[in-house]
This record gives C-alpha cells, sequence and structure tokens, in this order.
C-alpha cells in the first residue's frame, strides 16, 4: 500500500482518484449544509430584525437577509457549476445558533438595548460560522479544480466578513456612545441620562414611540466581547491559513496548490 506522502503527492499531481472523490463528495456535504444554513438564516434574520430595539439593528439584519437570498441563489449556481442538483442537509451548528438568539430575545426586554446588544453578539456567531464554512469550501473548491465554484463562493465569504465588521463597527458606536453620555453626567448612574446615544446626539428612549424604555443599566460595559477584534484563523481545519493569501480566511489550509 502506497504510504501517506505517496498518497499526497499523487493527489496533488492529480493522480489519486480515491481521495479526490472523497474530497468531492465531502464538498457537496458541506455545500449542502450551508445552503441549509443559509435558508435557516433568512428567518432567523427576519425574526431577529422584527426583535431588534433600534433602527441600525433592525436595519443591519434586514440588508444582510436581502444578501442572504441572493446568498442562496449564488450557491444554486455553485452546485449547477459542477453538475449536481442544489439540495440540503440539515446543519446542527446553525440551529444551535438560531436557537441562541432565540433565547436572547426572551431573556432580554423588548426595546432594552441590551436585547440590541445581545443579538449584535448571536449574529457575529453565525457570521463566523459562514466564515468558516464558506472559507473551507473556497479551498476545497479549489483543491478540486471548480474554478467558478470557488469565485462564487469567495464573493459570498468576503460578503459573510463584510457583515461581520458591520456588526463590530455598530457594537462599538453602541459602546463608545455609551461612555460618552456617562462621562457627560460626570460618573453619574442611575437614570435615564446613562442611556446610550445615537451617532446625531439624541438619546435612544428619546424616540421610542412605542412608550417602552429603554433600560439604563444595560450591559455596554467596556470590554465587553461584543464586537471585539476577531480571528478566523483559530478553529479552522488544518490551521495554515496563508494558503488564500489572507491570514484571517477560514481555510482548509496549506492543502491549495492553486
Ligand atoms: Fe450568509
Amino acid at each position: 500500500m502506497a504510504s501517506l506522502m505517496d498518497r499526497v503527492s499523487n493527489f496533488f499531481g492529480g493522480n489519486d482518484a480515491e481521495t479526490g472523490e472523497g474530497l468531492r463528495s465531502l464538498f457537496i456535504n458541506e455545500l449542502k449544509a450551508i445552503y441549509y444554513a443559509e435558508k435557516q438564516a433568512v428567518d432567523a434574520l427576519g425574526e431577529q430584525a422584527d426583535a431588534a430595539s433600534t433602527d441600525e439593528v433592525r436595519n443591519a439584519f434586514l440588508m444582510h437577509q436581502e444578501e442572504t437570498r441572493n446568498q442562496i441563489m449564488r450557491l444554486e449556481r455553485v452546485f449547477d457549476s459542477i453538475g449536481v442538483e442544489a439540495d440540503s442537509m440539515t446543519c446542527e451548528a446553525i440551529d444551535g445558533l438560531a436557537e441562541d438568539a432565540q433565547k436572547v430575545v426572551s431573556m432580554t426586554d423588548s426595546g432594552s438595548l441590551t436585547r440590541d446588544a445581545g443579538l449584535i453578539i448571536a449574529g457575529q456567531k453565525v457570521e463566523h460560522h459562514e466564515i468558516a464554512a464558506y472559507g473551507s469550501a473556497v479551498t476545497l473548491a479549489k483543491v478540486l479544480g471548480y474554478r467558478e465554484a470557488a469565485q462564487l463562493l469567495q464573493q459570498t465569504l468576503q460578503e459573510e466578513k463584510n457583515t461581520d465588521q458591520k456588526l463590530t463597527q455598530l457594537a462599538e458606536s453602541f459602546i463608545n456612545q455609551r461612555a460618552a453620555s456617562e462621562s457627560d453626567m460626570n460618573n453619574t448612574y442611575g437614570d435615564r441620562d446613562n442611556d446610550a446615544l445615537r451617532p446625531d446626539g439624541t438619546r435612544y428612549d428619546d424616540r421610542n414611540s412605542t412608550g417602552q424604555t429603554y433600560q439604563s443599566g444595560s450591559s455596554y460595559s467596556s470590554g465587553s466581547q461584543m464586537g471585539g477584534t476577531t480571528t478566523y484563523g483559530s478553529g479552522t481545519v488544518g490551521s495554515s491559513p496563508s494558503s488564500t493569501g489572507t491570514s484571517n480566511d477560514a481555510t482548509l489550509g496549506g492543502m491549495s496548490g492553486v
């Protein structure tokens, strides 16, 4: 039987049909799981937009919901490009993350900034899952020589990264505005003046037409992990993220000679 080194070298030389077939079916299964995840995400993003307290967070979810619909169609083109019918395969990871987001809604007050903080965290967990899934799928597509699929998947990977970044900026703007508000009140805590400010300087509860109040004392403490710097490199299969050219890509690492 051929040694592992021989098999790897045969594979990259295009001579290992067995491994090639195995990777192709792995790739297809990954695509099916991503397809399932994106479909779940469309529904979840709608629910999260409905539950959001502020227009900024609501709009971020609605925008990404629209983008996600396009990503589903793009995945159908990926399936088509490799001659496989588009199909879903249950992804427990995304189901769990969607449940976590529902928990955030049930455990926070309607109209509170704490809810939006929780929704941003939940949203970023989904994005990081998708970044890992798409990053690995791009690498697999390259290894298998599916250039069109690789390009399409790379497009979506970039969109997921952009969304993650937008959520980070949104989170940081809340935190910064709250800090400015607290400083403005000479570090006096405990009343509505500690609520976060909108970018235009008005308070979030000033425009709350439903009569609900946004909680002062919401958990926008400095040092929060929300929106913190992300490290996509960890948690990937293989851990040599430089193979796709950027150190932040989630990849199968080091396998791609394409
Ligand atoms: Fe997505």
